[in-house]
């Protein structure tokens, strides 16, 4: 038997803390604060559209005075989760305000805080799970600031949605966790084994924060993409769920994690013409929302942003650039569409001097590190990878896959800076 303590028994906590008393392997006891002064009418009361949860018994679910007593009742594991409200205006029911700003977290900060005294005042080391929704950085800016030395904090959204929280929760697709210390994140992992088998992803803090929402973006993208298709057909003699059911038969490179990588832009002799003339289309048919031409303006400010990279590098080091890879798919010759020639014919449009680009598999040539230089890896060939490039180079990775080398700067874009 495990003794849990959770603060915030609302819409998520309410229905998650339940679940643990119920449906794990073993009978758990949750000690719960909420400061919702309805909140034991809302314990009893059977909520018809969360599925599931009106089944669950209250009995092992113990309201608790105060945040003191549910540190001092737990066995050292207390989960988090208050609201991070957004701006009323925020919520998708009107049209989105000109001004965009963050969650808000004084709510969250001001139970960690408490959770954080409590665990001070009782001497108990804890390990605080935050599963309230955040943006990348908020744990190190609002939270660790406000934590003791007692408290371990382990980073714990759920991917639930309303109306299947109780399912969601007990059968999820995996686990996601942030910590600073990978043994930190070992007791959940403990509480969660007698919950369910799922795979638990141990990452830092700012990636799960940003995992969290990341995933409900590109949820959000997915029915922005599929309304699109939805719309070229009523305005043509096409069907969107012929359209849409064909495409989903596509799971080796369309519904499937291919092409999810931190990388170059997108490359070839079809996409980028076929994402222009679409957006053709879209002018044409007037649709309300050309996402088409947005994927191909960030193809091209994608390329510029790697071009500033490259620029300032060269500004720091004073030396010339090789962007090695012309092609657009690797072990290949294949340069039509190729992002690398992108950002080549980007820093010639910005006048920049001493730019080379180079493939052996497309010129047929040795691999061109003679010098030290700027590199920048354009395509993803495997022998870029065993390649020595000389002391005092800079080379520019945007696929992660360029080991550190000695006394050669590596910049893997958007990764950690371990050794790959
Ligand atoms: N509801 C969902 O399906 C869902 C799904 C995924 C993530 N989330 C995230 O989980 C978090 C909680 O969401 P929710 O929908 O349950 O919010 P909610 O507003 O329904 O519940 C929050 C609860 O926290 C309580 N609370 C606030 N401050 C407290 C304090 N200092 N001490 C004790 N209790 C306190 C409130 O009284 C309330 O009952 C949010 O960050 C949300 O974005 C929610």
């Amino acid at each position: 038997m495990t003794n849990i303590g959770w603060v915030g028994l609302g819409k998520l906590g309410l229905p998650c803390a339940l679940t643990l008393t119920n449906l794990a392997e073993v009978q758990h006891e949750v000690f719960a604060y909420d400061v919702d002064p309805y909140l034991e009418q809302r314990v009893q009361s059977k909520n018809p559209y969360e599925a599931r949860l009106s089944d669950l018994s209250r009995n092992n679910l113990h309201i608790s005075p105060d945040v003191t007593s549910v540190v001092s009742n737990s066995d050292g594991v207390v989960f988090l989760a208050v609201q991070t409200p957004h701006e009323a205006s925020y919520g998708g029911e009107n049209y989105m305000p000109d001004e965009k700003k963050d969650f808000e977290y004084k709510y969250l900060r001001a139970a960690a805080a408490e959770i954080s005294s409590a665990a001070e005042d009782l001497n108990k080391d804890i390990t605080l799970v935050v599963v309230s929704t955040v943006l990348p950085g908020t744990m190190r800016e609002y939270i660790f600031p406000v934590l003791s030395p007692r408290v371990n904090l382990v980073y714990n959204p759920f991917f639930i949605a309303m109306g299947t929280t109780v399912n969601d929760f007990s059968n999820p697709e995996f686990v996601l966790t942030g910590v600073d210390d990978p043994s930190h994140v070992e007791p959940v992992k403990d509480l969660y084994a007698t919950l369910h088998s799922k795979p638990v992803q141990v990452l830092s803090i700012e990636s799960a924060e940003l995992t969290k929402v990341a995933y409900n973006c590109f949820i959000s993208m997915k029915v922005v993409f599929a309304n699109t298709i939805m719309e070229i057909c009523h305005k043509t003699d096409a069907d969107c769920d012929e359209v849409i059911d064909s495409l989903s038969l596509a799971t080796d490179r369309v519904i499937s994690p291919a092409y999810m990588r931190g990388g170059m832009g997108d490359g070839g002799s079809c996409h980028p013409r076929d994402n222009i003339a679409m957006s053709w289309l879209a002018e044409k048919l007037h649709l309300s929302a050309d996402p088409f031409y947005f994927v191909s303006l960030a193809r091209e400010t994608q390329a510029r942003w790697i071009a500033d990279l490259i620029m300032e590098a060269q500004s720091a080091t004073g030396l010339d650039v090789v962007i090695l890879g012309k092609a657009y798919k690797p072990e290949s010759n294949l340069s039509n569409g190729s992002p690398a020639l992108l950002v080549y014919n980007v820093l010639h449009l910005l006048r920049r001097n001493n730019i080379r680009i180079q493939d052996h598999h497309v010129d047929g040539t040795a691999i061109l590190t003679d010098c030290p230089a700027v590199f920048l890896i354009g395509t993803k060939h495997k022998q870029y990878a065993s390649q020595s490039f000389p002391a005092g180079s800079y080379v520019i990775d945007p696929f992660g896959y360029i080991a550190d080398q000695p006394k050669v700067t590596v910049v893997r874009i958007g990764r950690k800076s371990r050794r790959v």
